[in-house]
């Protein structure tokens, strides 16, 4: 049991684990978090932790271990090569994905890097329910076109269709039609689609995909890292799998893709990565890559403890009570978020809750960065750290022309494991704060702006003087600096 109801009736997610170690915060008064936002460039990945309270930037390689991962890290097996550590990681891959070989690589994007050097040749195309940051990089750094074929709902921000990652069937024929099976490097499939939400995709659009794209001879690539939140969503909301085991629908998952990479930084509660396939062939194709940029065969730049980590992390994501914590809690977070009427993406997804900045701060241009600017005022009225996921996040067109993202997000990752409920309870508060003074708020332009993956590093400024505006109207409101 994990979702309990009251006697008063309303039901809320509850934690099948305790804390045994636990990691002191610092709430900052808001003129030091004004101080520190000017300082990162109005660019939450460049403050720095000391400075945040509740870190909800990301749930990549800061989710919380269990005992007994922190237990098989000290059993790891350090040798360069034929580790012992490697050979548990790689049986255990084995058992959940039920494919052959395993590439290891450091983390998810350097995965990324070698498909991508492996299949797309320039002018090719790679075909997606979704692009993600790093890995449109890496394609288009080869010469490739990412092709995006989600359902149209997966766009609309709120929507009561469970399934918002989902293919666009129909389009994916006429892709195949209008440009020719050939020019498609790969179909990649992003399993709970990270910039949509955190969107799962259903089993049976899965094996639709899957279908289409062996009847034509295009490799079918999934994209792993956030199969945990999927499954669990395949499980709730798909009647089909309703009695399924987790496991059994890992292994039906797997059994329609050809190739399967994943950031166990994610995915497995540790931190490195990896790619999987059950085809000798391509394995072969892949496999002097690793050496050459992640490192030997058995650890390709994991550290033996992080393996030692992930397996287990693993055979925990085949326990729904232990993936179901994320999802139930961000759904709890969405829940309250739109009881007091700020606009959020639902149905609720996996990674964290997403406010939709388009509408929060429906009088910020898209061209001055609603989302950028959104996260900014919500670190400043409450330490909380979330991540800009919108204009922002895209890159330029080679001719220098900026694309305006589909949607303006602002991310509120739930790392697994890591918070309570009375700190969701605090950030939903003062984002309420927020949207009760967003006119206050206003956008944010570039000082430095970076080339390649600008969201990491760029610095920008507030356009006027907005933040002093709102630091005074939280004294005033609050009556104190916390
Ligand atoms: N694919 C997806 C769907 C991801 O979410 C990520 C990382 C990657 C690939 C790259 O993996 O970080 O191990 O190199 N997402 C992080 C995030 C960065 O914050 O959403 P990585």
């Amino acid at each position: 049991m994990s979702k309990v109801t009251y006697f008063s009736g309303e039901s809320f997610p509850l934690e099948m684990h305790k804390v045994r170690i636990i990691q002191k915060l610092t709430l900052l008064p808001i003129e030091e978090r004004l101080r520190a936002v000017e300082e990162a460039g109005y660019n939450t990945f460049l403050l720095q932790n000391k400075d945040v309270f509740l870190d909800m930037l990301t749930d990549s390689g800061v989710n919380a271990m269990s005992d007994r991962q922190q237990a098989a890290m000290l059993t790891a097996d350090d040798a360069y090569a034929g580790s012992e550590t490697f050979t548990r990681l790689h049986a255990k891959l084995s058992e959940v994905f039920g494919m052959k070989y395993f590439l290891p690589t450091h983390q998810g994007r350097a995965a990324e890097h070698i498909l991508a050097r492996g299949f797309v040749k320039p002018g090719q195309i790679v075909a997606t329910n979704y692009h993600f940051t790093t890995t449109k990089a890496h394609i288009t750094a080869q010469g490739g076109e990412v092709v995006e074929l989600i359902e149209p709902s997966g766009l609309s921000v709120t929507s009561d269709e469970p399934f918002k990652g989902n293919v666009d069937i129909d389009a994916l024929t006429n892709l195949i039609n209008e440009r020719g099976a050939e020019n498609i490097a790969f179909f990649r499939v992003e399993t709970g689609t990270n910039l949509v939400g955190g969107q799962p995709h259903s089993l049976s659009n899965l094996r639709a995909v899957s279908h289409i794209c062996r009847r034509h001879g295009i490799p079918l690539v999934m994209d792993a890292s956030l199969l945990a939140d999927n499954l669990y969503f395949i499980k709730t909301r798909e009647p089909e799998c309703a009695d399924w085991s987790v496991a059994d629908i890992w292994l039906a998952i797997s059994q329609l893709c050809d190739i399967i990479y994943f950031s166990a930084r994610k995915l497995g509660f540790g931190r490195g990565g990896g790619i999987v396939t059950d085809d000798l062939k391509i394995y072969e194709s892949l496999r002097a890559w690793v050496p050459m940029f992640e490192g030997f065969l058995t650890y390709g730049g994991m550290s033996v403890r992080e393996m030692e980590a992930i397996t287990i992390g693993l055979d925990e994501t085949l326990d729904e009570d232990m993936i179901n914590q994320g999802p139930l809690f961000i759904a709890h977070f969405v829940d309250e978020m739109e009881r007091r009427g700020i606009p959020v993406v639902t149905p609720a997804g996996g990674l964290g809750a997403h406010v939709d900045a388009m509408r929060f701060l429906d009088h910020v241009d898209q061209r001055q960065y609603p989302s950028g600017a959104l996260a900014a005022a919500v670190y400043l009225a409450s330490g909380v750290r979330g991540m800009e996921r919108g204009t922002l996040s895209e890159q330029r067109e080679p001719d220098g022309t900026e694309p305006l993202a589909h949607m303006e997000l602002l991310r509120l990752a739930l790392p697994r494991r890591v918070f309570t409920l009375s700190q969701v309870q605090y950030a939903t508060d003062r984002i309420h704060w927020v949207y009760a003074n967003r006119r206050i708020v206003g956008g944010l332009e570039w000082v430095e702006e970076p080339e390649i993956l600008r969201f990491f590093y760029g610095r920008l400024r507030a356009v006027g003087d907005w933040q002093h505006a709102l630091v005074a109207k939280f004294r005033e409101d609050f009556g104190s600096s916390l």
